[in-house]
């Protein structure tokens, strides 16, 4: 059987979903870059957490530490959800084929550099787009490509704000994450 990490960096709305899926029997360990109330979620559930922070580590430093915290709980696969650091390359190239992202848009469009939480509602909104979603993909060379593993639509509504779009998508990825990683789990 695989053993999960789940990385978060603030709520951890996707990590309840989760949870409260079938994956949790899957999730040996939830890690976070920085104070999140995601590993709150995770105690509560009775997983191991890890906080490795961001700021102290430094890219190179924090991919270094997630390294060895990896090899020690025998992890083999990765989940981002909602997470905020970039891997260096080393480390993304290790974990090519093992790594997951939900990323709140339908890729290849909104994704890449900067394009994280409300500045991608913003996007699609300022790009009078009639539809968004979410997309869970493996996580390629860069920020946001590599191979789609699924994807859910939601319609742009008149009068959305990123507000009403980020929640609208969100309800989306709480049903979408736990049926992809189910499926990548079971081959
Ligand atoms: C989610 O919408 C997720 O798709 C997004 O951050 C949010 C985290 O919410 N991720 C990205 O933007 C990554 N590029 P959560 O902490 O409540 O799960």
């Amino acid at each position: 059987m695989s053993r999960l990490a789940v990385f978060v960096s603030g709520g951890g709305s996707n990590l309840q979903a989760l949870i409260d899926s079938d994956v949790k029997n899957s999730i040996a360990l939830v890690v976070s870059d920085r104070p999140a109330f995601g590993l709150e979620r995770a105690q509560k559930a009775g997983i191991e957490t890890v906080e490795l922070s961001r700021k102290e580590l430094g890219k190179s430093g924090l991919s270094e530490a997630i390294e060895k915290v990896m090899a020690e709980h025998k992890i083999d696969l990765i989940v981002l959800a909602g997470y905020l650091s970039i891997f260096t390359e080393e480390f993304s190239a290790r974990w090519r084929g093992k790594m997951i992202n939900i990323h709140p848009a339908l890729l290849p469009k909104f994704g890449g550099k900067g394009m994280y939480g409300h500045h991608v509602h913003e996007a699609v909104l300022a790009a009078d787009e009639s539809e968004s979603g979410c997309t869970v993909h493996f996580l390629g060379e860069g920020v946001d490509n590599g191979e789609i593993i699924m994807q859910a639509k939601v319609p742009v509504v008149e009068g959305d704000t990123p507000e009403t779009l980020a929640a609208r998508v969100l309800e989306e990825e709480h049903k979408l994450l736990p049926k992809a990683v189910l499926s990548v789990l079971k081959g």
